[in-house]
């Protein structure tokens, strides 16, 4: 259930009797969890309404490429870009000979030219049709393209005739599809990130901070979406873009971050899982001032007294109903004996230890390597791209948790 939450699918219907079962198949895709848009020849229309696929898909549907009204909504481009993969289900011969030639003149052949997502064609024919030399020409030619077929398959047909050419079932269509995702490992569950430095104001102007780039909770964001979870990012001041799909709050201090995190997981229910990567400040000044601080004021220089910072990670393993919590130790030196420290003294569920020590990892690079740690076992990932190790770190969470 639920392996392509968080999924985007394009879904092309084209002419054809089997244009009925696109119904049940945006269903089935549905139930997969997927969001589905449906785009529509026009020659599809002769068979089914766009106002049941749009009532089914939850999404308008799009039929003409030439429409400013839907252009201004979502351009051609940008509904290409939209998806995730692309599945034409039925694919007509006609639209199978577009496909393999490569025309643009209409939406759906527009969107398979534009489209940087995987295409998958589900045929649908009269089985002399689908013999032919020439479909056989075409589908060659979309193998050659690198679009993928599902089906078709042998049976009864509309027409009468029995052997090669029905579309496939549409429970068969959407489980097809599924499988080429290989994620949902956390599907239905809600993932809580902390990422990103906390500033802490000294006056107006000034404040504490440090050199956390928070690409490290960036990339968790992304690969928790797309093992399918639910991704709230608690973000400090980053200069990085909000990964797709993913909620992202702002806050500046610890104080903020720690009043975001609570109001968040007060409302989130179980199956919650938190992960704390930001580099929160560990002190803050003790008196802000309203106004800022003048340097005739201070011949003798400048003393500032600082007061600890609250401790949001074990704030959260505190809770009544705890999340599994997970954790990050960046240290210099005795990296996996400091860690496990700190599993315990936390009360974490997890914990990743990396040696910010290291040159090439850690706090700006786009590269980690870190141990996963947890009461019963670790596991090493080797120095690699933080996209990748934070997907590493995904899938061990969605096997521990
Ligand atoms: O104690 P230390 O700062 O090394 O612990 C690191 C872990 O604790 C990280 O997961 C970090 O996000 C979290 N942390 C926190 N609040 C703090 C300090 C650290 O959530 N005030």
């Amino acid at each position: 259930m639920h392996r392509m939450a968080n999924k985007r699918i394009l879904l092309g219907v084209t002419g054809g009797i089997a244009a009925y079962k696109s119904a049940e198949l945006i269903r089935r895709l549905v139930e997969h969890g997927a969001d589905v848009r449906v785009v529509m020849t026009t020659a599809a229309q002769e068979f089914i309404t766009p106002l049941t696929l749009q009532a089914l898909s939850g999404n308008p549907v799009h039929l003409e490429l030439l429409d400013t009204e839907a252009e201004a909504g979502m351009g051609h481009i940008e509904l290409a870009r939209w998806g995730d993969a692309l599945l034409i289900a039925p694919a007509s011969a006609d639209f199978i000979a577009r496909l393999a030639n490569g025309h643009g003149n209409d939406l759906l052949s527009t969107l398979c030219l534009a489209a940087r997502s995987a295409i998958y064609v589900a045929p649908a024919m009269n089985q002399a049709m689908w013999a032919s030399p020439a479909n056989q020409n075409n589908i060659k030619q979309l193998n050659d393209n690198g679009i993928q077929l599902i089906g078709p398959e042998s049976g009864s047909q509309a027409c009468g005739d029995i052997g090669l050419g029905r579309m496939s079932e549409p429970d068969q269509i959407a489980q097809q599809l599924a499988d080429t995702f290989h994620t949902g490992t956390l599907a239905g569950s809600h993932i809580v990130i902390t990422a990103g430095p906390t500033r802490e104001a000294i006056d107006p102007v000034r404040y504490i901070s440090n050199h956390s780039s928070g690409k490290m909770g960036f990339a968790l964001a992304e690969a928790a979406r797309d093992a399918g979870a639910q991704v709230t990012l608690i973000a400090g001041p980053v200069n990085l873009a909000t990964p797709e799909r993913v909620k992202r709050i702002n806050v500046v201090s610890a104080n903020d971050m720690l009043e975001a995190t609570t109001a968040c997981l007060d409302k989130l229910e179980g199956g919650v899982i938190f992960i704390g990567t930001a580099a929160v400040a560990d002190y803050r000044p003790n008196n802000q001032v309203e106004q800022k601080i003048k340097k005739t004021e201070n011949d003798n220089g400048l003393t500032l007294e600082l007061i600890e910072n609250p401790d949001i990670i074990a704030n959260v393993a505190q809770r009544q109903n705890k999340p599994f919590t997970v954790g990050f130790a960046a240290e210099t030196q005795n990296v996996i004996e400091y860690a496990k420290g700190k599993i315990d003294r936390k009360n974490l569920d997890m914990i990743i230890a990396n040696d910010v020590s290291n040159k090439e990892i850690g706090f700006n690079s786009d590269l980690n390597a870190v141990t996963i740690i947890w009461p019963s076992g670790s596991k090493n990932l080797d120095i690699a791209s933080k996209h990748s190790i934070a997907q590493g770190i995904i899938h061990e969470i969605s096997l521990q948790h």
